[in-house]
């Protein structure tokens, strides 16, 4: 019965489907179970509460059916970080608006995007780079374009998030003022971005960083159109239960609205993370035990790739019948390849007697989960279907929220 469901790819289940359900017809591959819901709640949630616009940050997710989610949700300007992201946006979205935000770009791609896709919006952090983007934009007889929204990337503190961002790009201080005086005379809009690192534990992050763009605007003494303050907004792992968000975006109004900027400013932000965590998790089969190792068929060269190479903890649960009685135990996983490194530490808390045969889901993989999948050693082989039962956490669903902003204060 699931082989015919395999065959058709992305299966549209009646409402009511659940993760228990699909477990019922005893999958064979993993199955990334789909919650439309839950992105189109956190996009509404970041177009109703964030106080300026939101970019979803492709990377995170590039699915094209999550992409016409927040699409439908709202969600019209999407951070893209290499050509093959305009190209997959542009076709999935044709009106949707695109801000190349990766800050070292092949000349070749800034044309094609200028000139084919449209795109306006770049991010720089040298010299080099901003003659680069003059240079691919510039007419066939030379004249630069008039019409460029650039934004200058910042190099500012990792400190309070999980996944450094910090090393790789951000301009170097000694060269900001000038780079961005330099910037200013070939933009029509100028703007300063920068990214705190991925799930940022505390809202000091930004405002911590807010603190670098004030002393960079008043060094260069530059007009800035656009203060984008990127991603880093959390999601909710075990051991990792971030304050409310609500909590983040009133740190990130006031410095904003402190900065000496024109009232006119605008103020941006690109979660990735945060609109598609909670759109994805992986229901597993758990093929042998040994002691408290599960042999699951699922792992780092598939949607488990954190899990193996950085340590990150996602919550799972057992999907069985009548549940178990039985009080859990920490296990680790191997995934289904037959290298060593496709190992998975956890802890993963599941009942004591989970063994072969059982399914896990694995919860909050819809951002650099699904993302990250490949075909290793012949497992890469994914059945997805829609759900429509809660995600094993949200920072979205009300009751959830209302837990969570009594427990952690500022
Ligand atoms: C430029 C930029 N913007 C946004 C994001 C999304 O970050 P997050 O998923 O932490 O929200 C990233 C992630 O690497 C990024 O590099």
């Amino acid at each position: 019965m699931y082989k015919h469901h395999s065959a058709l790819g992305l299966v549209t289940a009646p409402t009511g489907r659940s993760a228990a359900e699909i477990a019922h017809y005893r999958p064979v591959q993993p199955v990334t179970l789909l919650r439309p819901h839950a992105a189109t709640r956190a996009a509404r949630f970041f177009a109703e509460r964030f106080p300026g616009k939101s970019l979803y940050a492709v990377k995170a997710n590039p699915s094209p059916d999550l992409l016409q989610v927040l699409w439908n949700a709202g969600v019209s300007h999407y951070d893209v970080a290499s050509i093959g992201e305009v190209r997959l946006v542009a076709e999935v979205l044709p009106d949707a608006t695109l801000c190349f935000m990766h800050p070292v770009k092949a000349e070749e791609a800034i044309a094609e995007a200028y000139f084919t896709y449209g795109v306006r919006t770049f991010s720089l952090d040298t010299i080099e780079e901003l003659e680069k983007i003059v240079r691919a934009t510039s007419g066939g007889d030379g004249t630069a374009a008039s019409d460029l929204n650039l934004l200058v990337r910042l190099r500012v503190s990792s400190a309070h998030s999980k996944l450094s961002l910090a090393a790789k790009f951000g301009a170097e201080p000694a060269e900001l003022k000038q780079l961005l005086m330099a910037t200013r005379q070939a933009a029509d809009a100028m703007g300063i971005c920068y990214h705190v690192g991925s799930q940022a534990m505390s809202p000091a992050a930004y405002s911590d960083a807010m603190e670098r763009v004030r002393e960079a605007i008043v060094d260069a003494a530059v007009t800035v159109d656009i203060v984008d303050v990127g991603g880093g907004f959390p999601s909710w792992y075990p051991g990792m239960e971030p304050p409310a968000l609500e909590q983040y975006f009133e740190v990130i109004h006031a410095a904003f609205e402190a900065l000496p900027i024109s009232y006119s400013a605008e103020l941006w932000c690109e979660p990735g993370r945060a609109l598609c965590a909670e759109y994805a998790s992986v229901l597993v089969r758990v093929e042998k035990r040994r002691g408290s190792e599960l042999y699951i068929n699922d792992g780092a060269y598939g949607a488990l790739f954190d899990a193996a190479h950085i340590g990150w903890r996602y919550p799972v649960r057992l999907v069985r019948d009548g549940g178990s009685e039985v009080k859990p135990a920490a296990f680790s996983f191997y995934g289904p390849t037959c290298d060593d490194l496709d190992h998975m530490a956890g802890p993963f808390k599941l009942p004591a007697d989970v063994g072969p045969g059982d399914y896990i889901e694995v919860g909050m993989l819809g951002a650099y989960g699904c993302a990250m999948r490949t075909g290793f050693n012949g497992f890469g082989i994914e059945d997805r279907v829609i759900v429509d039962d809660e995600p094993m956490a949200s920072l979205y669903a009300d009751e959830e929220r209302e837990q969570r902003s009594n427990v952690v204060k500022l």
